[in-house]
């Protein structure tokens, strides 16, 4: 059982995990926080679950959540911006924990734009970014964060696409030291996000991190697909992609699926 004062131990924030809710089990821990921040629940408020029994995925998929072998957690913000931007916030937390698994693993893991998390072609860490707001106001946004971490197995359907952090390095990895270091990052990237209201200050790393960069990419769109090169986000964390006429074209998350040309990424 993931064990709250290991976390708290290895925290330098202030604010990012202060509160914090270790769950033996529960649906989901964004369900779980989307509640508690109905009740008014603080900035920085973390949940953890040993393990949910209906983790969510993006685009309405599962997110498989055993017993013991990963960190299923979400964090809740309060930001004081327009509602159109908290989409950075995913990339964000994309970038902090692509950093924190480097330095706790030392693997390097790869940003598939916008927020997956990829070692060696699969997938090690996805994150599903929900929100409440009204039109000029966001009341609260909750940031999931799944991470494969000492899973020594897949299923079948997954197995070509999923990797852990323990198949990569052969190594149990500490899932409190993970959490700490996640949170610590995410502090300081979040720090550097709030100074602009855009991702500025973190594009660069965020860009040599970018599995997809420089890459033949497919864009799939609801009435069809093309061919380009990615050449890395801007400041909004939009993904420029040069078309096959040198046209550059910006792609925003949540309106089209981006593919390596023979696979995944
Ligand atoms: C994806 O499809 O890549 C996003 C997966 C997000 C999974 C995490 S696990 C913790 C949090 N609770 C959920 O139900 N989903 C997110």
């Amino acid at each position: 059982m993931i064990a709250a004062e290991e976390i708290t131990k290895k925290l330098s924030t202030d604010w990012a995990g202060k509160m914090l809710l270790c769950l033996k089990e529960t649906d989901s821990t964004n369900d779980y926080l989307k509640k508690m921040a109905g009740e008014g629940a603080a900035h920085g408020t973390l949940v953890v679950a040993e393990k949910q029994h209906a983790g969510k995925g993006r685009r309405g998929r599962v997110w498989d959540s055993p017993e013991q072998s990963g960190i299923f957690m979400s964090l809740l913000l309060r930001p004081e911006i327009r509602p159109e931007y908290a989409s950075m916030l995913t990339l964000v937390a994309a970038l902090s924990v692509s950093r924190a698994i480097e330095e706790v693993t030392h693997l390097e893991p790869k940003i598939k734009w916008p927020n997956d998390l990829v070692v060696n072609g699969k997938k090690v860490t996805g994150i599903l970014t929900e929100m409440s707001a009204e039109a000029e106001q966001i009341h609260y946004v909750v940031i999931g964060i799944g991470v494969n971490v000492n899973r020594k197995e897949f299923p079948k359907d997954i197995s070509q696409t999923a990797t852990s952090l323990w198949l990569e390095t052969g190594c149990e990895i500490s899932r409190e030291t993970l959490i700490a270091s996640i949170l610590n990052y995410f502090e300081e990237d979040f720090k550097k996000f709030a100074e602009t209201d855009n991702l500025s200050l973190l594009m660069e790393e965020y860009n040599d991190r970018l599995i997809n960069r420089n890459r033949e990419v497919r864009i799939l769109e609801s009435d069809g697909e093309y061919k380009g090169k990615a050449l890395g986000i801007n400041e909004t964390g939009g993904l420029l992609v040069e078309k096959e006429d040198l046209s550059v074209e910006v792609i925003t998350s949540g309106e089209v699926s981006v593919r390596g040309v023979y696979g995944y990424v």
